[in-house]
């Protein structure tokens, strides 16, 4: 037999006994939600609101045109994790835009970041449990269909999870949904309608396609874009899918926005950097804004959902 090369250690010849873990939901999530609902009340006073915005890059100029304002810093709330990501502000805003109550995710944090996906999902579940029904989730992402341009805007039709994991995992709270739920239909149909129209009516170009969660923090290698569009993936990002299954998980509505910051690896010149991912982003903001802004303004009047928790 060849004499291994590399020094190995004799203690370690053992099979490990260790099990491997699964990034479990607590048993008291529920519990944990309320009080973290509670704080954001005791903050702000009335909060509760029918719409829910996640502000992704680009996006995040929003917060700052919300009339009424209240904020408070994650870091205030319990449960809540900060952000380390710059451009990721994190807090949440109330207040009144486009003539509804809503209530805004002024940055949002990652499961790269190291943080268990419940917690990565609880402003989700926060928003949810303080009466939103329809969540409007917007994100940077790379192309992986080659007829997609950075400074396109992409109607999310769907998605793929490859980020590993689900933050539905662990025990299940039936105060917040069922097991096993459904998502046939993620991103609503009619939520997508209205954005159509309204990127219509705006002169807006809208493209439409699947989005495709990866954990990162990595950018994908060339071999990796090319498989994920054999998949039937059209973008490629690192956030909003493990938020859009908690989402779903409450019965909250989805509308999904993707902006394309970069082809993927190995489909331009080059190579990827999140400064200038960072830059595309904040150049869509205006065309962003302006879309989301009609969207929220053409919603009908929707009362805040009341759970009980
Ligand atoms: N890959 C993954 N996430 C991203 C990308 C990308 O190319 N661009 C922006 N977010």
């Amino acid at each position: 037999m060849r004499a291994w090369r590399f020094a190995t250690n004799p203690r370690s010849r053992q099979p490990s006994m260790t099990s491997v873990q699964f990034d479990c939901a607590p048993a008291d999530l529920g519990d944990r939600v309320r009080e973290a609902a509670q704080a954001v009340l005791a903050a702000l006073g009335p909060a509760q609101a029918p719409i829910g915005l996640v502000l992704g890059s680009g996006l995040g100029g929003v917060a700052d045109q919300i009339t009424d304002a209240r904020a408070i810093p994650y870091d205030k709330i319990p449960y809540f994790s900060k952000s380390t990501v710059p451009g990721h502000a994190g807090k949440l805003v109330a207040g009144r835009w486009q003539g509804h109550t809503v209530l805004a995710l002024a940055g949002r944090v990652h499961g790269y970041e190291g943080h268990p996906w419940w917690q990565v999902t609880l402003p989700v579940r926060v928003l949810a449990a303080l009466g939103v029904q329809v969540l409007v989730v917007t994100n940077a992402a790379g192309a992986v269909h080659t007829a997609l341009q950075p400074g396109d805007i992409l109607l999310m039709t769907d998605h793929i999870n490859l980020t590993g994991a689900n933050p539905l995992v662990g025990p299940n709270d039936a105060r917040l949904g069922p097991r096993f739920p459904d998502m046939t239909a993620a991103y609503d149909p009619e939520l997508r309608k209205i954005c159509e129209d309204v990127a219509a009516s705006k002169r807006i170009e809208l493209r439409r396609g699947v989005y495709c969660g990866l954990s990162g923090p990595s950018y994908e290698t060339p071999a990796e874009i090319r498989m994920l569009g054999m998949l039937g993936a059209d973008v490629v990002g690192m956030s909003t899918v493990s938020e859009v299954i908690v989402a779903r998980h409450m019965g909250v509505r989805v509308l999904g926005l993707s902006c394309v910051t970069n082809l993927g690896a190995g489909l331009g010149e080059g190579t990827l950097d999140h400064g200038h991912v960072a830059e595309v982003a904040l150049d869509t903001t205006a065309r962003m804004t302006a879309l989301v802004a009609g969207v929220v303004a053409a919603l009908p009047d929707l009362h805040v959902r009341s759970r009980s928790l």
